[in-house]
């Protein structure tokens, strides 16, 4: 497959021609004023306990339910754990068994001989979960994780091809330093500093920091009634520096060409995927990950929710008078997603990914990419 004929806007010649078509719209899609934020108070009585929800209390409150604050937990009130205080299972020779009792959870292997015992250090993931492990100063990604459609314990995605030939390996895959910086930076804030796992200062889950870098200061500032300092605008991003900010974590399509990884089993990088798609066009903010996700909401479900965000390219009433519009459906007018997004079950992985590479496909089609 050729790079440049699978995205379009990677051609240069391609890039060119679409910054100059689109150049006139850029910012025009720019959130209304009314998307600000809801300013509940004036700064003018700072308290001790001021926090970003003193200004930003719609934000605050939709971000707590978001699954990117709860990518990790420390155990002691993890839902999951609670409601399932005995969970075992038995994979070859090995008899698995996650137990939690009065806020404290333990993870077991046992051959029948010997049995090694855990504490669950850290949990990973929101609706799966993978438990990180240490032993003698090592950690360990658990070769057992939980996952909601089986409610119940199965081998950790990525894992499968691993055949254990002890207890300790049976206990789980031992990470390098390298990946643990990685681990913990994608699914937790405050961990990593510069190359150094910094697990002192670790806060779970990503905070309003992680994403908006010198928010910290804004606020220290923002008591004082100074706004001189505010954190960057993430509005202003083009579509594409959207899809490498997301893809830090989401992986990038760089990344993805760099790896040479192929295959279903990265159908989960949503940034390399959507770059790869036809509709993909770096500057045109109607196909910016942001169009479609609001980072501090729970993701919509609803496949109805996202067609005014296809017919905003695709449909009949251009959004403004300057919008470029592309060739409309001659199959159906709603539900676009349940067609054109077709969702791919990971390889080991318990659960469907949603393609991101938006195109027509027919049953028994290969995979591409
Ligand atoms: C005392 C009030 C106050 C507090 C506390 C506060 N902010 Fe703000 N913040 C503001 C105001 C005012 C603006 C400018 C609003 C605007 O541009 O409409 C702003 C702007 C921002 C922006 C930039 C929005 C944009 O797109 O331009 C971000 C991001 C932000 N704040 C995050 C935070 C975070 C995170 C915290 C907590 C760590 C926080 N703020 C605490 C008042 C506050
Ligand atoms: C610092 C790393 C990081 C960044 C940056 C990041 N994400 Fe995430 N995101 C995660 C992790 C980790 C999860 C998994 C949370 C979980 O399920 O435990 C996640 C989950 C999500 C989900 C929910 C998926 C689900 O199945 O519920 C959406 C949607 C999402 N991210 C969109 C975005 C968008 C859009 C951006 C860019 C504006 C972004 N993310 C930036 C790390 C990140
Ligand atoms: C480069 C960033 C990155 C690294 C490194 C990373 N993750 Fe993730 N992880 C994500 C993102 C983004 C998601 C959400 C989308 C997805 O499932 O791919 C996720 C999802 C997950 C999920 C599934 C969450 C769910 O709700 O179903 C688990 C479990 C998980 N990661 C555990 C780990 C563990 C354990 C490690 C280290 C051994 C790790 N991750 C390393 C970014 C990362
Ligand atoms: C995963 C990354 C991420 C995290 C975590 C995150 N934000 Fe944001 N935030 C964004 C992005 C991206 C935008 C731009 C949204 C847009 O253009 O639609 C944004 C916009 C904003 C804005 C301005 C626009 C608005 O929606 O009012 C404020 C204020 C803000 N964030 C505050 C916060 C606060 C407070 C927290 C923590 C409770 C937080 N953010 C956590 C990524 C993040
Ligand atoms: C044109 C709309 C659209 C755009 C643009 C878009 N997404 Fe999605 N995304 C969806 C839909 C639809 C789903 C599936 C929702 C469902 O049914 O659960 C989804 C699901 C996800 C999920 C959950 C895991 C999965 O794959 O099912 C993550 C994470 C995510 N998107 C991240 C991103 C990121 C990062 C970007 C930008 C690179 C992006 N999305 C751009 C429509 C979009
Ligand atoms: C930024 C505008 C934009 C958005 C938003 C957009 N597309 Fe596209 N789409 C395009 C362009 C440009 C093409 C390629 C040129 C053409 O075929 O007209 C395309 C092509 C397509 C194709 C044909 C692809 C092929 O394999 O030949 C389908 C199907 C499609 N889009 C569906 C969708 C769906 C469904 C959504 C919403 C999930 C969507 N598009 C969102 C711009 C967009
Ligand atoms: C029931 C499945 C289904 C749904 C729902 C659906 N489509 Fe399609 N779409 C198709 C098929 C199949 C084709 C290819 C038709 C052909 O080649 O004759 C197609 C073709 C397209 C094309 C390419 C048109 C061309 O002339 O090249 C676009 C763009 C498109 N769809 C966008 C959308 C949008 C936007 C929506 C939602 C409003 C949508 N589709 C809903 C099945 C669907």
């Amino acid at each position: 497959m050729s790079i440049s004929s699978a995205a379009p806007w990677r051609s240069k010649a391609a890039r060119i021609l679409a910054s100059a078509a689109v150049a006139a719209l850029a910012g025009m899609f720019c959130a209304p004023p009314a998307n600000r934020p809801a300013l509940a108070q004036s700064a003018a009585a700072p308290a001790a306990k001021e926090s970003c929800a003193t200004c930003h209390v719609g934000v605050v409150t939709s971000y707590s339910h978001a699954p990117m604050r709860h990518a990790m937990d420390l155990p002691g009130a993890n839902p999951v754990l609670e409601t399932h205080p005995n969970l075992t299972t038995q994979i070859g020779q090995y008899t698995y068994s996650v137990q939690t009792k009065d806020g404290k959870s333990t993870y077991s292997v046992t051959d029948g001989a010997d049995t090694m015992t855990l504490p669950i250090r850290w949990i990973f993931g929101i609706h799966s979960q993978t438990w990180v492990l240490e032993k003698d100063n090592h950690l360990y990604e658990s070769y057992v994780s939980y996952f909601p459609r089986d409610n119940g314990l199965g081998i950790t995605p990525g894992d499968t091809k691993i055949t254990p030939t002890n207890l300790t390996e049976a206990m789980g895959r031992k990470i390098s330093t390298w990946e643990t910086l990685q681990c913990f930076d994608c699914h937790a804030s405050g961990a990593v500093s510069g190359v150094k796992l910094t697990l002192d200062t670790l806060r779970p889950g990503l905070d309003c920091e992680r994403c908006h870098s010198g928010a910290n200061q804004h606020m220290a500032d923002a008591q004082h009634d100074n706004y001189s300092t505010l954190p960057k605008s993430l509005k202003k991003m083009t579509s594409e520096d959207v899809s490498t900010f997301c893809g830090q974590c989401h992986r990038t399509w760089d990344t993805v060409m760099r790896n040479h990884w192929k295959g279903p089993a990265f159908v989960r990088f949503q940034p390399y995927r959507l770059e790869s798609s036809k509709c993909f066009i770096g500057n045109d903010p109607r196909i910016s990950c942001l169009a479609c996700h609001n980072p501090h909401e729970q993701l919509k479900h609803d496949a109805a929710f996202y067609d005014s965000k296809c017919l905003a390219c695709h449909g009949q009433t251009k959004p403004s008078a300057t919008a470029t519009m592309y060739k409309a459906c001659p199959v159906a007018k709603a539900n676009c997603t349940s067609c054109h997004m077709p969702k791919v079950e990971l390889p080991g992985g318990h659960a469907p990914f949603t393609d991101h590479w938006i195109r027509i496909t027919h049953p028994g089609d290969p995979y591409p990419g």
